[in-house]
């Protein structure tokens, strides 16, 4: 009778163990092709960078933003669920190349040295280059001289800070997080922070000391989803943001998210 029970019990956690591994196979960052309805698909991102993504605590700490609401649409149009990973800024390719996540959206802007690892969607947004200070006594690029100016790990900010430093000499700081940023520049451990325009102004809303003015001589930088080479979900996410271009889609969610019409 032990005997039987011991069985029984063995059996149950094998079936149980049989179970979960094909939950796991269903929760994506496995795309292979075929019919992929109804499927996960997994989303990196890094969720320090209001209005595209973050988290407010007030509203159940779940991830939200522009990035997750063009995801979520394109998803629904596919016929893929989506669960968000948020990670470190500079964690993203690195989950992609790995198989954690199929694809990002994470304000990421697509440059040659990106496209060395992975496959980018057409852009999706643009965005220009602001000079973050509390310091009243900065007001141009070289006021910065001698000072310390922040910049998000892995970031295109961290190579503008490299060629202002061509020209003079400041102490560059890197975090994971531009949260750490805006709180060190608060805190007077870093004098001023590279950030984009519409990120800056989130937290310049939320923070008066803080001030702002252009990084001259930058391109516009645009932001595109990210995934793995030669992924067949490239083109249909390119579909789908045509689409949404072409019907409002887009507009409209920039309207909610930037509050600018386009
Ligand atoms: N557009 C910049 C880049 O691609 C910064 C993006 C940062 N995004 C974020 N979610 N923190 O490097």
């Amino acid at each position: 009778m032990m005997k039987k029970n011991f069985l029984m019990i063995y059996f149950i956690i094998i079936l149980a163990m049989l179970a979960g591994c094909g939950a796991v196979e269903d929760k994506g960052a496995s795309n292979s092709g075929g019919d992929e309805s109804g499927k996960t698909l997994i989303m990196a991102t890094s969720a320090d960078y209001p209005p595209y993504e973050f988290v407010d605590t007030a509203k159940g700490g779940e991830v939200q933003g522009f990035d997750v609401d063009v995801a979520n649409h394109i998803a629904k149009k596919l016929g893929y669920k989506i669960e968000i990973k948020d990670m470190d800024f500079n964690g993203l390719i690195p989950a992609i190349n790995s198989g954690k996540a199929d694809f990002v959206l994470a304000g990421m802007t697509p440059n040659a040295e990106r496209k060395k690892k992975v496959d980018f969607s057409d852009e999706y947004y643009a965005a220009q280059q602001l000079i973050v200070t509390k310091d009243k006594s900065i007001k141009s690029v070289e006021d910065l001289k001698g000072k310390t100016l922040g910049v998000q790990l892995a970031s295109i900010q961290e190579k503008e800070a490299d060629k202002l430093l061509k020209n003079q000499k400041f102490n560059v700081v890197k975090r994971n997080k531009v949260t750490e940023l805006i709180q060190e520049m608060k805190s007077n451990r870093v004098d001023a922070a590279i950030i984009e325009d519409a990120v800056a102004y989130e937290f310049l809303k939320k923070n008066k000391e803080l001030s702002s003015f252009a990084l001259p001589n930058t391109d516009a930088a645009g932001s595109a989803v990210a995934f793995p080479k030669d992924s067949d979900l490239t083109n249909k996410f390119n579909k789908e943001l045509k689409k949404m271009k072409e019907d409002g889609t887009m507009d409209k969610l920039v309207e909610k998210w930037f509050g600018v019409k386009k």
